[in-house]
């Protein structure tokens, strides 16, 4: 489901591609332009040095055990980086994957997470696995909305914290983006 143009709802369009480790750099820049709040829905907590430590996690991922999908603008437009989705095997439930994904904070609302996650979840049940499960703050508004659109449902209650599954052997996922008016 990986696509070169995915037409998002407010009638603009990205690229979906694999995460390469050439992207570090253009993702810190990415993650340097995320606000102190979502770096803490994503995080739970503050970090020091976030855009440098996330881009280098990410760009050193382990494709044996993990996936990462890339928003970019169209090709043959200025390349810069609007999000970035990502899984990695779970170590609590065999066969699971843990999510996370984190919007630009400029282009948040413009469909861009909600394309990467439907393009992660079909990538991580392309690539064999059954369910993909994580962590969300329950203050976390527009991604608890979004889980439950992807068809992922709450487990446990975790404090501030619920944890959702997804069970990819039995969802129906939405296709990638709108279909042109
Ligand atoms: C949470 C986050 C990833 C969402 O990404 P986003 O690009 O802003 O979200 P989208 O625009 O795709 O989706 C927003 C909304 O449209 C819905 N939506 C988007 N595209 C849709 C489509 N094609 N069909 C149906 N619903 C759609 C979503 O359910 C959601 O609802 P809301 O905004 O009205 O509350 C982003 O806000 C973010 O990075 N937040 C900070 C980090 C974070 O919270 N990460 C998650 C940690 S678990």
């Amino acid at each position: 489901m990986i696509s070169d143009d995915v037409r998002l709802p407010l009638g603009e369009h990205c690229r979906i591609r694999l995460l390469e480790a050439a992207d570090e750099e253009v993702l810190k820049g990415m993650f340097a332009r995320c606000s102190a709040d979502d770096v803490h829905l994503r995080c739970f907590a503050a970090m020091k040095d976030f855009p440098g430590k996330m881009a280098a996690r990410l760009a050193r991922m382990d494709p044996a055990e993990e996936i990462g999908l890339v928003a970019t603008p169209l090709e043959g437009e200025a390349q810069e980086i609007l999000g970035v989705a990502h899984v990695i095997l779970d170590h609590e439930e065999v066969g699971a994957a843990e999510f996370d994904v984190m919007v630009r904070s400029d282009q948040k609302g413009h469909g861009i997470g909600y394309a990467l996650m439907t393009a992660l979840l079909d990538e991580a049940r392309r690539r064999g696995f059954k369910a993909v499960v994580g962590y969300v703050l329950r203050e976390n508004r527009s991604m608890m909305l979004m889980c439950g659109e992807l068809g992922f449902v709450p487990v446990r209650y975790e404090g501030a914290v619920t944890y959702m599954r997804v069970d990819l052997t039995t969802v129906e996922l939405p296709p990638l983006g709108v279909p042109a008016a």
